[in-house]
């Protein structure tokens, strides 16, 4: 389901109205990148940050941004309030636009197709958030340019299907034997009471709720280390936690038909989770965080 307004290249239209040529290069060749804003009680979460990553993506494709953030921010806002749900999903998209004929190189001139939508915010329920969930590992075949947030796809999707064959929650995946990430989240473990992530690289997303949940550690003084994580000590992680806009905190309590630990919801996840909460619950009294 999405909003009944959408948003296309300036203008706020009805979907049903709404036309993109098939010589998009989004379309044909996924020459293009997005972004997924949360809003909780119609207030965007963290607005500013996914900006910023949108700029980055952009700019790392080499597409001149085609609005300020103001512009961005005034889209976000129009979109929330024509759409019935309190709590969103803002999709944006940047396109590198139409071309007259299909071919690699940019063409000389080309405007950018800019498409913003909204969707109602789905995340975990209370028994999944209790119970965990369970993933699968596979070898990370997508490309070595991870850190935009591209709409080209593919592998993730690819990725994502094998544990989605198997009723898993997530792909984790491993690269020349190191985690990465999850095929549509971050992936971050718990060793001894240590919170640790995997360094910022080419190959991972710098997810902005992994970013909130590492922010919320270092408040409360859980020690947290930033640091490449072999295969054998995910394997042999006391937990394991996936984060997302839309998954937000969730703890991996099987991995590959194995317990995470004692196969039970850990009590650091459990702790990070109340923070999330809690953070998430002064930005619907206070606005944008
Ligand atoms: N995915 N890594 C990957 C590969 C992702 O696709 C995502 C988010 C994240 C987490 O980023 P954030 O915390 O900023 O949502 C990490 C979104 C939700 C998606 O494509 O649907």
């Amino acid at each position: 389901m999405i909003g009944k307004t959408l948003y296309l290249n300036g203008c706020f239209q009805p979907l049903l109205e709404a036309r993109i040529s098939p010589l998009d290069r989004g379309f044909l060749f996924g020459d293009g990148v997005y972004e997924i804003i949360p809003v909780y009680s119609r207030r965007p979460f963290r607005a500013e940050q996914h900006l910023e990553r949108f700029a980055l993506s952009l700019a790392g494709i080499r597409i001149e941004d085609p609005h300020s953030r103001h512009e961005w921010l005034d889209i976000i806002e129009r979109l929330i309030a024509e759409a019935t749900w309190q709590d969103q999903g803002v999709y944006l998209q940047v396109t590198r636009g139409v071309d007259r004929k299909r071919d690699h190189p940019f063409p000389a001139k080309v405007v950018p197709t800019v498409f913003g939508m909204t969707m109602p915010l789905v995340t975990p329920t209370a028994a999944v958030f209790e119970q965990g969930v369970s993933a699968i590992t596979a070898s990370d075949t997508r490309w070595s340019r991870c850190d935009l947030k591209s709409t080209a796809l593919l592998a993730n999707v690819l990725l994502r299907q094998e544990s989605a064959d198997g009723g898993h929650a997530e792909t984790i995946l491993l690269r020349d034997g190191y985690l990465t990430e999850g095929s549509t989240s971050s992936v971050l473990m718990v060793q001894q009471g240590t919170l640790i992530a995997p360094p910022a690289s080419n190959f991972i997303l710098p997810g902005i709720t992994c970013e909130v949940v590492l922010e919320l550690a270092c408040q409360h003084n859980l020690p947290v280390s930033h640091r490449p994580i072999t295969e054998a000590e995910l394997r042999s992680a006391d937990e394991i936690l996936l984060t997302s806009s839309t998954k937000e905190v969730l703890a991996v309590t099987q991995l590959d038909g194995k317990p995470v630990g004692n196969g039970q919801v850990g009590s650091v996840t459990r702790q990070l989770q109340t923070w999330y909460q809690g953070f998430k619950s002064t930005v619907m009294r206070h606005g944008r965080k």
